[in-house]
């Protein structure tokens, strides 16, 4: 079973300045939602209550935005505005959110091995907020889970890029299953790599199943691409002894760590909004 989810939230987010000089990109919202937000709903329609979300300096609006808001909540009571806390209201009753800063910002590698204090020896989905995804069936976490259940080992979400994006991405090559059209075994994957030398253009998204013997490869794993510590090389030691899937999920997902994907993301969820209207 999977209990608990850790959000690695304390990148700079320089993409987006100078909006998020002081404030975190993962409180930047779609509509009237922070992006945070749809990834702590994501992992509890996924059945996940735990939440584990590593932050760093100015990142303090998080923590304020799963709280209570004595005041504010005080002067809305009984109003036509009270209805719009009860998304946030239910999760804050349904949820444990647990924090720790990572103080020096090493790459998500790191930032997930400063999560291994609130994890502790279980497998463990990993969340980034800035991926938004929107699916018709069950969302991308709980397709993995799904996933992990049959296999039992790290599974890492995927879909295709346009080749000459792969120096965005972690890119995987791996083996189809037996039996499914969506399910790899992953026997190589590697960092950012540039267009014309990608071994494929399966890109990893913002979506991790991975189990707790990654934290000591991590602790072991040399920083590389960027000088930071890279998730995609700690997974490559687990790929070595076939421990590691990449799963195609069924969905869209929007890039809101870019302009362009956050106002794509932004236009979709107001279509979305609208038509239920
Ligand atoms: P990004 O590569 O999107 O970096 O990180 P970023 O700093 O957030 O944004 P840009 O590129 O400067 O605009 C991917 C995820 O990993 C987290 C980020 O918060 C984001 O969720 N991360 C990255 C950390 O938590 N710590 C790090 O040291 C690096």
């Amino acid at each position: 079973m999977i209990k608990k989810c850790l959000f690695p939230a304390a990148g700079y987010g320089t993409r987006f300045l100078p909006a998020t000089k002081a404030t975190p990109k993962e409180m930047l919202p779609i509509l009237t939602k922070p992006l945070i937000q749809y990834g702590i709903e994501e992992a509890v329609e996924a059945g996940i209550h735990t939440m584990a979300i590593v932050t760093g300096r100015g990142k303090r609006a998080i923590e304020d935005h799963f709280d209570r808001s004595y005041e504010l909540e005080h002067q809305i009571k009984d109003t036509s505005k009270d209805p719009l806390l009860a998304e946030i209201r239910a999760l804050i009753a349904n949820c444990t959110f647990s924090y720790t800063r990572q103080v020096e910002m090493k790459g998500l590698g790191h930032a997930i091995l400063t999560g291994e204090t609130l994890i502790g020896e279980e497998p463990f989905a990993v969340l980034l907020a800035d991926d938004l995804c929107s699916c018709g069936g069950d969302n991308v976490l709980q397709q993995m889970i799904n996933i992990y259940e049959k296999y039992q080992c790290s599974i890492v979400a995927v879909e295709e890029v346009p080749k000459e994006q792969t120096d965005q991405y972690g890119i995987v090559v791996g083996n189809i299953i037996e039996g499914t059209d969506d399910t790899y075994r992953i026997v190589d994957m590697v960092e950012k790599p540039n267009p014309k030398d990608a071994p494929s253009n399966m890109a990893i998204i913002g979506r991790y199943i991975l189990t707790p013997d990654i934290f000591d490869i991590l602790r072991k794993t040399k920083p590389g691409r960027g000088k930071e510590i890279q998730i995609t090389d700690a997974l490559l030691e687990q790929a070595k002894q076939g421990k590691v899937i990449a799963y195609k999920f069924k969905g869209k997902r929007f890039d809101c760590g870019s302009v362009d994907g956050f106002v794509e993301a932004t236009n979709y969820f107001y279509g979305k909004r609208k038509a239920l209207k």
